[in-house]
This record gives C-alpha cells, sequence and structure tokens, in this order.
C-alpha cells in the first residue's frame, strides 16, 4: 500500500494531477499496486476562505506519507511571495528535499524550436539545490514604505548544503551511464563567496568519481549553451535560482512545459518526497481544459519509481512517449486539439 498525499493547488494543477490519478489508478492492477490517496485542500481558494495556504500544522499533517503529489501553485490575485512561501517552500525545506531532479529529454514526435534537432539529440538532466541557496529565505526589510527602504535578500550556501547535492549529482552520472559528464553551474566571478564555496566543494567531490568528467559554467554561458549546443550536456548541477532558470529553458527546448518532470527528492529517504511538475498554474491557460497533463503523468512516473515501482513507471513513460510519437492525442502545447482529460484517459487506457 502506497499511502500519498494530493495537493492539486491552483490552476492548471487541480486538472492535471486529475489525469494523473487516472492514470496512477489504471496502471495499478497490472502491478498489483494499492493506492491511497489522501486529499488535501491547500491553495489559493483555501487562502481567500481561510487567510493562509495552509494550517500551521500542514507539515505535520504530511510527515507520514509516502510521497505528497502536488500540482502547481500559484494565482493571480495574490502575491506570489505569499502563495509559494506559504505552501510549495516551506515543504521543500521542511522534509529537507534537497535534490530537485528535472530531466529535458527531446521525444520521438516532438518539435524543439531549435532548428534540426533529432530525437534525443537533447537528454540531460539538471539537479537543482533545492533547500537553500539564493531561496534560503534569510533577510527582511528595513524602514519600510520609506524612502529609505532597505531589502536584504541573503543567499546561504553551506559545505554541507553543497556537497550532498553535488556528490548526488555525481551518482546520478555514474547511474545514467550515457555520457558520464556532470557540468557545475555558478557565477563565482561575481558571487565571490557563496560559489566559491561550491566551486571548491564540487572540486573535492569530483575525485571520488574519476570516471565521471567534468566541466563548470557560469550561469550565463550554461543559458547560451542550453540553446546552442544541449546535446553536449549529460547532467548539470545548479544552485537553486540557476536550476530554476535552467530547467525552464530545458523544458521548452524540448517541446512545451507541458512535459517538464521534476521530483523533490530527500534522497536520505527520512521524510517523504515530492513529485511536482516543473510548471506552474499556468493562469493563461487555466479553466479552459487544455493544458497538456503529461508533465504531471511523467512526475507520476517519477514517483512510482520511487515508490520501488520500477516496471510501472516504465509502463507510463513508455504509454507517453508512444502517445507523443504516433502524434493523435496531444493538447495544443504540442500542435495537437486534444482536451486535457482527452489525453488522460488515452494513457489510462494504455496503461491498464
Ligand atoms: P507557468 O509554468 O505556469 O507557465 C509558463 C507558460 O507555460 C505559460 O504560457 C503556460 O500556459 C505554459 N504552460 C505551463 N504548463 C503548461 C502545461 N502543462 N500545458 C501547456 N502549457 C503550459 O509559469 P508562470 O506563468 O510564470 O507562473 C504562473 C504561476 O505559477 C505563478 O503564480 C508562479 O509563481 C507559479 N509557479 C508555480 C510553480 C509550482 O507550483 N511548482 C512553478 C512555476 C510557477
Ligand atoms: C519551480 C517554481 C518555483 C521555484 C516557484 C513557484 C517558487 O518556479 O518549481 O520551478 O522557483 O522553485
Ligand atoms: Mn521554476
Amino acid at each position: 500500500m502506497h499511502r500519498i498525499a494530493v495537493i492539486r493547488g491552483d490552476g492548471i494543477g487541480v486538472d492535471v494531477v486529475e489525469e494523473a490519478l487516472k492514470v496512477l489508478e489504471a496502471v495499478a492492477p497490472k502491478h498489483d499496486i494499492q493506492w491511497e490517496f489522501t486529499e488535501f485542500p491547500w491553495s489559493s481558494d483555501y487562502y481567500f476562505k481561510h487567510g493562509e495556504m495552509m494550517p500551521a500544522d500542514g507539515p505535520d499533517q504530511l510527515a507520514d506519507f509516502d510521497a505528497i503529489f502536488l500540482g502547481a501553485v500559484g494565482h493571480p490575485d495574490i502575491q506570489d511571495h505569499i502563495t509559494l512561501n506559504g505552501l510549495l517552500l516551506p515543504i521543500r525545506r521542511r522534509f529537507d528535499q534537497f535534490a530537485c531532479v528535472r530531466p529535458s529529454v527531446l521525444y520521438p514526435g516532438v518539435t524543439s524550436p531549435l532548428a534540426d534537432k533529432k530525437p534525443f539529440d537533447i537528454d540531460l538532466v539538471v539537479v537543482r539545490e533545492n533547500t537553500e541557496g539564493e531561496y534560503a529565505n534569510v533577510g527582511g526589510f528595513q524602514y519600510r514604505d520609506m524612502p529609505e527602504e532597505v531589502a536584504v535578500q541573503s543567499a546561504v550556501f553551506t559545505r554541507q548544503g553543497c556537497e550532498r547535492v553535488i556528490r548526488f549529482a555525481f551518482e546520478l552520472a555514474r547511474q545514467r551511464n550515457k555520457k558520464n559528464h556532470l557540468t557545475s553551474i555558478t557565477k563565482s566571478n561575481a558571487q565571490g563567496y557563496g560559489m566559491v564555496l561550491w566551486d571548491r566543494t564540487f572540486a573535492e567531490v569530483a575525485k571520488e568519481f574519476p570516471e565521471i568528467t567534468t566541466n563548470s559554467l557560469l550561469i550565463d554561458a550554461a543559458c547560451m549553451d542550453f540553446i546552442r549546443r544541449p546535446e553536449t550536456f549529460d547532467v548539470v548541477v545548479a544552485s537553486n535560482l540557476f536550476g530554476d532558470i535552467l530547467t525552464d529553458i530545458g523544458a521548452i527546448i524540448t517541446g512545451s512545459m507541458g512535459l517538464a518532470s521534476s521530483a523533490n527528492l530527500d534522497p536520505t529517504r527520512s521524510g517523504p518526497s515530492m513529485f511536482e511538475p516543473t510548471h506552474g498554474s499556468a493562469p493563461d491557460i487555466a479553466g479552459q481544459g487544455i493544458a497538456n497533463p503529461m508533465a504531471q503523468i511523467l512526475t507520476a512516473a517519477m514517483m512510482l519509481r520511487h515508490l520501488g515501482e520500477e516496471a510501472a513507471a516504465k509502463d507510463v513513460e513508455n504509454a507517453v512517449e508512444e502517445t507523443l510519437k504516433i502524434g493523435e492525442v496531444l493538447t495544443p502545447d504540442l500542435g495537437g486539439s486534444s482536451t486535457t482529460s482527452a489525453v488522460g484517459d488515452h494513457l489510462a487506457k494504455l496503461v491498464s
């Protein structure tokens, strides 16, 4: 029995989670999987009613689940720092989900906006540091609302924080056994403390993995190379903010935000990991029934794998790949005219 906390959240999160749950239910019998899904209504609607995104003991309520499955958070009528600092980010920190894993694969049947890219030319994974760095939430305002107002936002880099995510990324490169290459991304030419600690730590950990080749790029050049020659990347490890930015690029060069899966992992497994796609609540298309549920469904496959259900994970991934290749049941972001639920129904049928 896998006990899953489900937080649909806002906007398209509500709809794409619906489709992913369909697929998870559909794949279960074949693999003798039993699910217990517990829904938490925490969202911007919850905020409108209760003045908070989740109850104060919200994270405690999640502690005993095997995993957390989340859609997206963010509402055009509430400032993002309230919604995200009230729900998503505290969960990542509370459960020490320090490794955010975000694959970008150019699947057959999908057109990259980059010219002349063939299937699997792009096949990379960004490992994003997920609990500290620029997202440490350390800072404050002084002289609030006065002309002299000061805002301080500190990035926090710890040796242990850098070391554990960098080691995780090396291990992933080894396990993938593709190019056996790891790229580290910083901006240590301008950020002369935290990111210098990152660079030093990277060089130290690299000694433990002599079979993995490495290089270091500055974030600006890395953004360029994600466009210019994405095929050169295998595993990429980056700080919290840089990983965030790079993974939107990774998503779009492989076709759509609607294909970008993601997992917030606590590799020590002392608490639940959280599975949520890279994309947000997409207010520009919310309520239209046209969001692509594949990112959420591929994220569900990552959750299955984390729960030890490798065969079911493969089934789900194969169903998505097959559907992309045939190209008949696709949402508008991929050039199709199918609805969110038509794609979900189709995939559920394929995996059952
Ligand atoms: P977004 O990812 O929601 O949308 C960016 C663009 O990609 C939009 O044009 C959108 O229509 C498109 N898109 C995203 N997902 C799609 C899908 N599944 N199918 C088809 N098209 C898709 O980013 P944004 O617009 O910058 O942010 C919207 C809100 O979501 C903000 O409040 C933001 O803070 C929040 N956000 C939340 C998360 C999260 O909960 N993990 C992630 C990113 C952004
Ligand atoms: C993501 C999102 C979040 C992040 C936001 C909504 C706080 O953009 O998961 O990529 O930056 O981590
Ligand atoms: Mn992001």
